[in-house]
């Protein structure tokens, strides 16, 4: 079994680097598992794939809630880490630690991720004091979408700055890593060596702790992906033929075959 701390001693730049990916349903995450995977994302990007809504935003706790469950059903060894969706943190600071808190108590996830900003400093203390481990999220937040769109972070000095404090000050909060989304290689690389937890990228070049993907982005599942992701497979195909030839099957007698019946 993954611990909190098992993943927070990756920060070493000698220690092997964090794979982690999503996973949204029990099949998937025990596949995962399987691979040897050591963390597992349940993310709100279970909105833009599973769910087919056209962004983060309308993901609901229950969704959220539920996939976790069934993530954490199929699975033993890695961390599973529920990803807080947008509102369900951040209104109101007791319905934020309850939220965080039913994820681990109800749903069994091991750690919960925030996307970050000034109003989850104090949170991230507070849900740590609890024992609610917490993954930090900076750089490209896909919740604040209709303020910042999809575009690469902190290619200005200022903003920079700004992502560089914001990450340092949720590691001083007691997060255990942080998330590092598309943001230029030199800044995550300045973060990862500035802070003594682990920095899990995406977009964000080679010198993170660990590197994240969208487990349909890896698989090749994704109609669309964005310009960091890799296919690594291409289950889109794959299951694209395997339908077809069950569709021909049926159509041309061939399947079932009598002796079936
Ligand atoms: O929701 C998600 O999948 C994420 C990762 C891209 C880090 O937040």
């Amino acid at each position: 079994m993954t611990t909190v701390r098992d993943i927070r001693e990756r920060a070493d730049s000698d220690a092997q680097p964090i794979t982690m990916l999503t996973a949204y349903d029990a099949t998937t995450a025990a596949v995962v598992e399987e691979a040897g995977i050591d963390v597992i994302l349940v993310g709100d990007s279970v909105g833009d794939t599973a769910l087919g809504y056209d962004s983060t935003l309308p993901v609901t706790y229950d969704e959220i809630a539920s996939r976790s469950a069934a993530v954490a059903r199929a699975t033993d060894e890695a961390l599973v880490v529920a990803d807080l969706p947008f509102l369900s943190v951040g209104v109101d600071e007791s319905e934020s630690v309850r939220n965080c808190g039913r994820l681990l108590k109800e749903a069994g996830a091991d750690a919960v991720k925030i996307e970050s900003g000034e109003h989850t400093v104090e949170l991230t203390e507070r849900l740590v004091q609890l024992g609610i481990p917490v993954m930090a999220h900076v750089g490209l937040t896909p919740q604040r979408v209709k303020e910042l769109g999809y575009e690469k972070q902190g290619t200005g000095a200022e903003d920079a700055d700004r992502i560089h404090d914001l990450a340092k000050r949720h590691a001083e909060a007691g997060a255990f890593s942080v998330v590092l989304e598309h943001v230029p290689a030199s800044l995550a690389a300045r973060i990862t060596a500035a802070l003594d937890i682990p920095t899990i990228g995406i977009g964000a070049g080679p010198d993170c702790d660990g590197q994240v993907l969208v487990v349909d982005d890896v698989l090749g599942l994704s109609e669309r992906s964005p310009p960091f992701a890799r296919r690594f497979g291409s289950l889109r195909e794959e299951m694209s033929d395997a339908v077809e030839a069950y569709r021909d099957a049926v159509a041309s007698g061939e399947f079932p075959p009598s002796e079936d019946s």
